[in-house]
């Protein structure tokens, strides 16, 4: 594409706002990625003033030991976990993050501006180093900047995340600040979009919702009765106190109350710890039926669309050529204020 075409294309002025978010292909989505991310994520595209783009990290898989058929099978599965959680192709565009190499080519160049000693403090990097001592390569160190790319190169401002994902986008705003004062590029700084879910806490009474973590999560492909069977095994108190509980698995039912039942809900089951007590056994159980009546719609659309995989191929096709008109003219305007075209 000839440069200066590319650039008077489009002015950024004229640039709409836009929003960029991604979940890595690692497996079944859980509560936590449905209530910090993908509702999020079906907010914005709603909402008619936001452009969005919603992909699949399927690169960022790479960056820790992974199965190879495992993740072929994934990426896609999470694009139809988005046409199943509600996501529109026509509003947005859903796309795999590997068919559109143009994010690689500029996380180069961002890395240009990174700085090792940052990437090695941050708290998502320390705790991989733990999980994986024996990985501890140059892509696992450079998924922040990647994660800045993806970003970037959409110019977009809201990212809907869970909290867990604030570091990298406090490295992606310092990565556009470096770049427009160094290249005078003009990346707006992306702001993280809050969902009332951004921390869903852990079965097990300790730490967040993870697919890492078994014993911590429900699925959103989840039966009624695996629910229920999840929910038993969270460990609780005697339902009686000076002060609700605010750690253990005792808050994290609390926390599910909250959002799968409503802020009342849950102020009637405080009220009651501090007074004649909780029943547990009666409060999972409605509980367990509130999370199924949320999941419930989604596993019936994921039916249908697994009975039509030539429509998901569609999907990911058009999404992959439509996100690429975008990040190609990105990367030429970048190239050419690195001196590179
Ligand atoms: P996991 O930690 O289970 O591997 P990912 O890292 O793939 O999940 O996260 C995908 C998205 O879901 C991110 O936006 C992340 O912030 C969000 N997310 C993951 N776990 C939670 C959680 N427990 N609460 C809220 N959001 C979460
Ligand atoms: N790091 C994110 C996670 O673990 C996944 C991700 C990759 C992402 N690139 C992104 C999220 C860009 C938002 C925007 O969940």
């Amino acid at each position: 594409m000839n440069t200066s075409s590319a650039l008077s294309a489009a002015p950024s002025s004229a640039v709409p706002h836009r929003v960029l978010s991604g979940i890595r292909a690692t497996g079944r989505l859980h509560l936590g990625n449905y209530l910090g991310a993908l509702k999020g994520m079906i907010e914005l595209e709603r909402r008619p003033e936001y452009q969005t783009f919603y992909m699949v990290a399927d690169v960022h898989t790479v960056t820790t030991p992974y199965d190879v058929e495992e993740l072929r099978h994934n990426r896609r599965e999470i694009i139809i976990d988005y046409l199943a959680a509600g996501l529109d192709p026509e509003q947005s565009t859903l796309f795999i993050q590997s068919m559109v190499p143009e994010h690689l080519e500029l996380a180069f160049y961002l890395a240009s501006v990174s700085s090792v000693a940052r990437m090695q403090h941050l708290p998502t990097f320390k705790d991989k180093v733990k999980q994986h001592p024996q990985h501890v390569t140059l892509a696992l160190l450079n998924y922040p900047v990647l994660m800045a790319a993806d970003i970037l190169i959409y110019k977009a401002t809201q990212v809907p995340v869970g909290i867990d994902q604030q570091p990298h986008l406090e490295v992606a705003r310092e990565i556009a600040r470096k770049m427009n004062q160094q290249y005078g590029t003009d990346f707006p700084e992306p702001q993280r979009f809050v969902t009332p879910g951004e921390y869903v806490p852990s079965l097990k009474g300790e730490g967040k919702m993870s697919k890492s973590v078994e014993g911590s999560y429900i699925n959103l492909t989840d039966t009624l009765a695996e629910i229920e069977e999840k929910l038993k095994r969270v460990p609780s108190d005697s339902g009686r106190g000076e002060r609700p509980p605010e750690t253990g698995g005792a808050a994290t039912l609390l926390k599910l109350v909250e959002l799968f039942q409503g802020q009342e809900a849950r102020q009637a089951y405080e009220a009651a710890y501090t007074g004649e007590g909780i029943r547990y056994a009666q409060l999972k159980s409605d509980l367990a039926e509130a999370v199924y009546q949320q999941v419930r719609p989604i596993q019936q659309r994921r039916a249908q669309l697994e009975a039509a995989p030539a429509s998901v191929d569609q999907v990911i096709e058009a999404g992959a050529a439509k996100a690429r008109q975008v990040a190609s003219q990105t990367l030429e305007e970048v190239k050419y204020k690195l001196g590179l075209g």
